[in-house]
């Protein structure tokens, strides 16, 4: 008995030991930062970095579709990494196509908003400037074939080095790109099939689409609008974002989803890329609890998807409606302001009335372009507005409106949704409101958005739980009780300083999102438009589905092999060393 006392301690800990090895099945890559002891991803330099020879095998297991990085506006300076590199009509496209979001989501890694690359490679007119990889991944396969993106994902885990899944590079807060790792790029994935009758488990009958990992919304409204019947989707506002990456994982609202409910609300199956490396689909019947999470759990958390298979819906007419209140109507930015109020704490009439709205505010200028009103004609979306107008007319703010009538939904999508420009170098955040706070504290709400400075907010009309869709999903529970969703944003110069960033970043969280949280206090937000400083960010992007999702993460990637930061269980790790090396603490 004593002997076997004295042993258990020492059996335990061996076990322990063992438990932890196999767990983490990687050496520790030691890092001392700021007083603590950490254990990083490897980064080249490291001892635990690749050999030559490993990249060469890597590049062969995908055919040749390793590309080492070189930042796109490289060819506006004279060189990079020792070598020349500067090329005058090449520059020249490159600086005709900053704000361009197609040709950026085309790139093999840019992100749309240069915050996130660390601005240290800008298309300049002075080719003297010194350009560097910044933020960007080091290398990244052009994945072609789903064996391609698991020889990326083996890779990774095998050598320990961080992973970055890129598809279109519209991340507002910059999480498809990584110092220092390996990209899979997902965007050649452009394969759709439309299913007419799914009979896959669910007990779903209706029509259905198989929408590969790179397809973007406006190309899937226009391949459903090509269908015979015709039929839609519930995708984003914006026609370049890509539909089944990071969109659907965060939830994914759009000018669809007050009458169908989210994106993610859409969702039938998956088919995945574990972090082990397996071929893996998720649906009801297989792998239950990965389908839950993928369906609004966060992007790149806990698979690479390589395609989804979501619900269709018969096209129906609708109606549209824009709205302005501009400098054309009036130079008193609190006359502008006064409008944006009025429209503003009418949301939940919008949303009862089965509509989504998209707008901008900023001080001096509303646009509200469009109110989509699915199955509506103009005299019926003209009854649901007059209250806006009458009370605008009331306290005699000045505005001019539209009113427009569409056989399809995507006639009016592509008559009234406008192009989006990318490069801006900002940092987002955004609060979503409900029905009940717009209610109680409408006004103060306004207030609110009247505090976000030049940078106004980009709001979306939302309400996805209209319908009222019976859906077990990852997606914060307050989504079903919204009404109104705003991204707001701080500009910055992209040659700030560190401590300028902090201080952008303070502003941000503080004074621009603290009002409207104030404001708001049966409100949330959103992991794909969020505040990467958020407080409390579990709860608040994912409420009381939190802590299954981070039971989840545990399960399906172990390791952490995927990273996108707020996501679940990346509580674990932190961007030490200057925004630079992905570290554990230990
Ligand atoms: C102009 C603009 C308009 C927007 N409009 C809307 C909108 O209307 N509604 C809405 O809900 N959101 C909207 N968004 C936000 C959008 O949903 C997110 O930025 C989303 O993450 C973009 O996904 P992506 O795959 O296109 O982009 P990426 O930047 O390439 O990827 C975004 C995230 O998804 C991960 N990811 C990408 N592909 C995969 C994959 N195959 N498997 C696993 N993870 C992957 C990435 O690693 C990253 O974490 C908008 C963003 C912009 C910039
Ligand atoms: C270093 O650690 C201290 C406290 O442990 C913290 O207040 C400070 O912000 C840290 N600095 C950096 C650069 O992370
Ligand atoms: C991968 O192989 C292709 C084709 O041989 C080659 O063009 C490319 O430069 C290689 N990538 C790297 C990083 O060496
Ligand atoms: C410069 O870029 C153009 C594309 O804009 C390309 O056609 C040309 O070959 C490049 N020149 C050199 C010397 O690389
Ligand atoms: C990022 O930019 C900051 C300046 O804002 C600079 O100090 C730092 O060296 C840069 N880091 C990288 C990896 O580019
Ligand atoms: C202002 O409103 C008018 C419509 O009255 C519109 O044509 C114009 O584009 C708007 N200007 C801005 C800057 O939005
Ligand atoms: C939604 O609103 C209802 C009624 O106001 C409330 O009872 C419920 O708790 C809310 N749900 C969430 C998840 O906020
Ligand atoms: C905070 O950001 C807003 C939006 O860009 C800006 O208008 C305001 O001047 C900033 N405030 C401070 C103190 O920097
Ligand atoms: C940063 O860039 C702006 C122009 O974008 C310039 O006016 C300013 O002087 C620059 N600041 C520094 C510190 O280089």
């Amino acid at each position: 008995m004593r002997f076997s006392f004295q042993l258990y301690p020492v059996i335990l800990v061996l076990l322990h030991l063992r438990a932890l090895a196999s767990a983490q099945n990687v050496p520790v890559n030691h890092f001392t930062w700021n007083g603590s002891e950490y254990s990083c991803k490897c980064y080249q330099g490291d001892t635990c970095w690749p050999s030559p020879h490993e990249w060469k095998s890597l590049n062969a297991s995908v055919d040749g579709n390793l590309q080492l990085v070189v930042p796109d506006a490289a060819v506006c300076h004279d060189s990079f990494e020792g070598k020349p590199t500067y090329n005058a009509s090449a520059c020249e496209e490159v600086q005709a196509n900053v704000a361009n979001q197609q040709w950026q989501s085309d790139r093999a890694v840019a992100n749309h908003w240069l915050f996130w690359t660390n601005a240290t490679c800008l298309p300049t007119t002075n080719r003297n400037d010194p350009c560097t990889l910044g933020y960007l991944p080091r290398s990244v396969i052009l994945a072609k074939k789903k064996s391609h993106i698991r020889a990326g994902i083996n890779f990774a885990r095998q050598s320990n080095i961080r992973l970055v899944i890129r598809n279109t590079g519209h991340d507002f807060m910059g999480r498809s790109t990584g110092y220092g790792s390996l990209a899979i790029n997902t965007h050649s994935f452009k394969d759709a099939h439309f299913i007419k009758k799914y009979t896959g488990p669910g007990g779903y009958t209706g029509g259905a689409v198989t929408v590969g990992a790179g397809i973007q919304g406006g190309e899937l409204l226009r391949m459903s609008n090509q269908q015979n019947p015709k039929v839609t989707v519930v995708t984003g506002e914006c026609a370049t974002v890509g539909f089944a990456g990071g969109f659907i994982q965060g939830g994914g609202h759009g000018p669809l989803a007050t009458l169908h409910g989210m994106a993610a609300d859409q969702a039938l199956s998956f088919e995945v890329i574990a972090a082990d490396g397996s071929y893996v689909t998720a649906n009801a019947d297989s792998n239950a609890d990965l389908f839950w999470a993928l369906k609004g759990g966060g992007p790149s958390t806990f698979a690479a998807i390589v395609s989804a298979t979501v619900k269709t819906f018969a096209e129906t007419p609708a109606a549209g409606v824009i709205v302005n209140i501009n400098s054309t109507h009036t130079t008193d930015n609190e006359v502008v302001w006064k409008g944006f109020a009025a429209f503003h704490n009418l949301a939940n009439r919008w949303v009862d009335n089965g509509m989504f709205v998209y707008y901008e505010y900023t001080p001096g200028r509303l646009h509200i372009q469009p109110f989509v009103g699915p199955n509506m004609d103009k005299a019926k979306i003209t009854e649901v507005v007059q209250p806006l107008f009458d009370q605008l007319n009331k306290e005699a703010i000045p505005f001019s409106f539209a009113v427009k009538e569409f056989p399809t939904f995507f006639d009016l999508y592509v008559d009234l949704f406008e192009s989006e420009t990318a490069g801006v170098i900002s940092i987002v955040g955004g609060r979503l409101f409900t029905k009940q706070d717009i209610e109680q504290s409408g006004d103060q709400i306004a207030l609110g958005v009247k505090r976000t400075g030049d940078a106004g907010v980009v709001g979306h009309i939302v309400g996805p739980g209209y319908g009222a869709p019976k859906v077990d999903n990852a997606i914060h529970p307050t989504w079903r009780n919204a009404s109104s969703f705003s991204i707001t944003s701080v500009f910055v110069d992209p040659n700030i300083t560190l401590t300028q960033k902090s201080e952008a970043q303070k502003n941000l969280t503080n004074n621009i999102d603290g009002p409207l949280r104030a404001a708001s206090p049966h409100g949330a937000a959103y992991v794909n438009e969020g505040d990467l400083e958020e407080p409390n960010w579990q709860t608040t992007f994912w409420g009381s589905n939190y802590p299954r999702l981070r039971s989840l993460k545990k399960k399906w990637d172990p390791l952490g092999v995927f990273y996108a930061r707020t996501t679940p269980g990346t509580e674990e790790w932190e961007v030490i060393d200057f925004g630079r090396k992905l570290c554990k603490k230990i």
